[in-house]
C-alpha cells in the first residue's frame, strides 16, 4: 500500500500539471505514455541502474508513485553552476549509463500514441533504444556536484543514440542564440562543450559525422510539433508557445545554420 500524507506541490517542471511530494514520493497524474514509462523505470530497476526513480505503484488517487530523489535540481532563476563543465561532462555520462541499461529492454511493439503534426516528413533516423529525449537542466538531479538521476520520462521514445546526444547538446551545450539563452550560459565556447559532450557519451564516429545535421532537422520539426501540441493539448504546451517558444525554436534553426561548420568539426575532429 502506497502511504497518503501532506501533499506538496513540486513546481519548476513546464508541463505536468498536479505533480505532488508526499513524503519520500512523488505522485504523477496519469499521462498517456504511462504503460511504458511504468516499464521502463521496471526494466531501469531490475538492471540495476540507480540513476532514476523507482516505480512504486499507483496509489488511492490513481496517481503513479514515484521514489522522491533527494538532491540538487537546477531551477529558475538559474544557479551559478549551470554552465560548469564538469557538471555538463557528469550529465553525458549519467545519459550514457542510462541509454545502456535502457538498451536490453529493447524497442516496444506498440508504441504509445505521438502528439505530432499530420504530414511531418520522418527524418532517416532509425530508433536503437528508448531514449529519454528530455534531458534538462529541471530534469537532473543533481548529488555531490555530479548528476546522480534523470527525472521526468514523459517523453520516452524509441530514437537512436545521436538523436540522445542531440537533446542533450540542446539543453547542456547549449544551442540557441545567446539572447535566449539564461544568462548564466550566454558567451560558451559552444563547439568546445558539445566536443566534451560527445567524448563523455562515447559517441561513435559516424554519429558525430551525422549530428548537426540531425540536430537542424529535429529542430525544425520542433516549431510544428510544438506547434501543434499548444492546439491540440493546450495546458503547459500553449503556455510556452504564447510564451514565444516558436519564435526561440526559429531563431536557434538561424544558430544552428550559422554555426553547422564549427560543431561539425568540433564534434568530428580526431
Ligand atoms: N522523482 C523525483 N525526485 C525528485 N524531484 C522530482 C521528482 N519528480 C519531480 N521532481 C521535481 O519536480 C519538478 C517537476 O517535475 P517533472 O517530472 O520534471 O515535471 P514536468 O513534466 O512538469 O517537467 C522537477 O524539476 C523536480 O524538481
Ligand atoms: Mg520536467
Amino acid at each position: 500500500m502506497i502511504d497518503d500524507g501532506e501533499e506538496i506541490p513540486l513546481l519548476g517542471g513546464d508541463v505536468t500539471e498536479g505533480l505532488v511530494r508526499v513524503g519520500d514520493t512523488v505522485r504523477r497524474p496519469p499521462g498517456e505514455r504511462d504503460d511504458l514509462v511504468r516499464d521502463v523505470l521496471l526494466h531501469l530497476e531490475k538492471a540495476g541502474f540507480e540513476g532514476a526513480p523507482r516505480y512504486l505503484g499507483i496509489d488511492s488517487a490513481g496517481r503513479h508513485a514515484l521514489t522522491y530523489i533527494e538532491g540538487e535540481v537546477a531551477g529558475r532563476p538559474r544557479p551559478g553552476w549551470i554552465a560548469d563543465e564538469d557538471r555538463m561532462v557528469s550529465v553525458a555520462r549519467l545519459l550514457r549509463a542510462y541509454d545502456d541499461a535502457v538498451e536490453s529492454f529493447g524497442l516496444p511493439a506498440e508504441l504509445p500514441p505521438v502528439v505530432e503534426p499530420p504530414g511531418l516528413p520522418e527524418l532517416n533516423d532509425p530508433p536503437e533504444l528508448v531514449g529519454h529525449q528530455d534531458v534538462t537542466p529541471e530534469n537532473v538531479v543533481f548529488r555531490d556536484g555530479r548528476a546522480y538521476a534523470l527525472i521526468d520520462f514523459d517523453l520516452v521514445r524509441p530514437v537512436s543514440r545521436c538523436r540522445e546526444v542531440v537533446n542533450l547538446m540542446l539543453w547542456w551545450a547549449p544551442f540557441g542564440d545567446d539572447a535566449d539563452l539564461d544568462p548564466q550560459l550566454r558567451g560558451l565556447d559552444r563547439s568546445r562543450r558539445c566536443r566534451l559532450l560527445a567524448d563523455a557519451y562515447g559517441l561513435a564516429e559516424a554519429d558525430r559525422r551525422r549530428l548537426v545535421e540531425l540536430a537542424v532537422g529535429l529542430n525544425e520539426r520542433a516549431w510544428y510539433t510544438m506547434k501543434y501540441r499548444a492546439e491540440v493539448l493546450g495546458g503547459g504546451w500553449q503556455r510556452m508557445w504564447s510564451e514565444g517558444v516558436g519564435d526561440t525554436i526559429r531563431r536557434r534553426q538561424q544558430w544552428l545554420e550559422a554555426n553547422a561548420d564549427a560543431l561539425g568539426s568540433a564534434v568530428v575532429s580526431g
